[in-house]
């Protein structure tokens, strides 16, 4: 598909969002009325969405120990994401000021020449069983496993409908810690997870094969479990910033400036694969994801080389634009899990409209490249402070006691400024008469954030 007909795509998308709408602009009831218009959300998920009450503590208690309350996060949603040539409004739960403006900002400039392109060919994960205290060699062991694998694989395929045991492999290892505790052969499932993320039906496995192990082998299983190291569920993800939407020639220098320290130093690089990760999390989060899951893997998949390095790649193409990639394993589900009991969940996956699996975690994966692209360009720039601090003068604000009107007006006045703490707050708050405040305030009706 050709850029125009891809921006063609965009366009259309957007004409859902009535002419000059922009989100950042909306009160609360016109960003629900546009969502409702633009997604398939019905009236009763929009009452979900909008009453803080809908994730309840009976929901709670059901799902974890000793509950005593829930833990909400802000909800909101990035805009611009054009993926596959597919737009998406993208679902993001942050506690953290920019990220969803960044995000969105991002996806912008990767629009401008037909979004991102993203690959997930496979969708399998790793269930390992470990095997010690064996009577015979790791070799005889190995093979007696491999002499029965259709018979294992029946025992675990019994215990799951949604996901298929495809293989197996056997590893022989020793143990290298400061216990030496001998001799691990290693079993290791290939898993077909299909659209679950597939980590409980995977431990299930596991543990229905561990006996059966044990009598062929004469051994001890010890571990049972999955892991998360999702190397066979890879997401590869590619766009080209078009230079003139990124602040030029010099910006692009400093891009690739800032991605050679993060390639080359390990403190940078933790740095720039947080800014990452603050995309892929919130959107995950959102579409009731296994974060930590998600996290683990991407930070080991970093180090992959033996070196702690930049998850994303930046270069210069013959035009001299901007060109990102990132690759990463995302293991993410749209059956079962937290996503199908968490109601805000639910809601995260249907403004998604992500059919699959591999879908969500193609989505994931832009807006991680989005979001790096984003704060890479911030930090060669202005810097991210000030957005940042843009954006969080209103808790400043809020720490520092204004309530009700006051926040945005004292927020207001200290991005003016350029000043922000909550000692300033405090000092333009006791500075304000209430007279005087309110005709100030109704003078600016919206505090508009970054634009995006
Ligand atoms: C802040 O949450 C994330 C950044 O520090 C990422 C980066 O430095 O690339 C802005």
């Amino acid at each position: 598909m050709s850029i125009q007909r891809a921006q063609d795509k965009l366009k259309v998308a957007n004409t859902k969002l009535r002419k000059k709408e922009k989100m950042y602009q909306m009160n609360l009831d016109q960003r629900l009325d546009y969502l409702k218009r633009a997604t398939k959300l019905t009236k009763h998920d929009i009452n979900i969405l909008s009453d803080p009450t809908s994730f309840t503590f009976p929901n709670a208690d059901r799902m974890i120990e000793n509950a005593i309350g829930v833990y909400s996060l802000p909800l909101g949603i990035a805009t611009n994401f054009v993926v596959n040539n597919k737009s998406y409004l993208v679902p993001m739960a942050t506690e953290e000021p920019s990220v969803i403006a960044a995000a969105s900002k991002g996806a912008k400039a990767a629009s401008n020449s037909g979004g991102f392109r993203a690959f997930c060919p496979e969708s399998l994960m790793i269930g390992q069983v470990q095997l010690v205290s064996l009577p015979t060699s790791l070799v005889t062991a190995r093979l007696r496993l491999e002499a029965n694998k259709k018979e294992i694989l029946r025992i675990a395929n019994s215990k799951s409908r949604s996901v298929v045991a495809k293989n197996f492999g056997v590893r022989e290892l020793v143990d290298s810690s400061q216990n030496r505790m001998g001799k691990i052969l290693l079993l290791e499932l290939l898993v077909d997870t299909k659209d679950a993320m597939g980590a409980n039906a995977i431990n299930t496995m596991c543990e229905s094969v561990s006996s059966k192990l044990e009598d062929i082998t004469g051994g001890k299983a010890v571990l049972k479990i999955l892991s998360n190291y999702a190397t066979r569920r890879l997401v590869k993800c590619r766009a080209i910033f078009p230079k003139d939407n990124i602040g030029g020639n010099e910006t692009v220098e400093n891009i690739l400036y800032a991605y050679s320290l993060a390639y080359t130093d390990v403190y940078r690089a933790v740095t720039h694969n947080k800014g990452i990760m603050n995309g892929i999390d919130a959107a995950a989060l959102a579409a009731g994801q296994d974060v930590r899951a998600i996290e683990a893997a991407a930070h080991a998949y970093a180090a992959m080389t033996g070196t702690y390095r930049s998850l994303t790649k930046w270069y210069k193409n013959g035009n001299g634009d901007l060109v990102g990639e990132l690759e990463l394993p995302i293991a993410v589900g749209i059956v079962g899990g937290a996503a199908s009991v968490h109601p805000i969940a639910k809601i995260g996956l249907k403004v998604l409209g992500v059919k699959t699996a591999k879908e969500l975690a193609m989505v994931l994966s832009a807006v991680g490249l989005a979001q790096n692209l984003a704060a890479l360009r911030a930090l060669v720039s202005e810097g991210i402070q000030r957005g940042h601090m843009r954006l969080h003068a209103r808790n400043i604000a809020y720490t520092a006691g204004c309530r009700g009107n006051q926040i945005e007006l004292v927020a207001k006045i200290m991005t003016e400024e350029n000043n922000f703490s909550v000692t300033r707050a405090k000092e333009i708050l006791s500075s304000l008469a209430p007279k005087r405040m309110d005709a100030r305030h109704r003078s600016s009706t919206t505090v508009h954030r970054s634009k995006r």
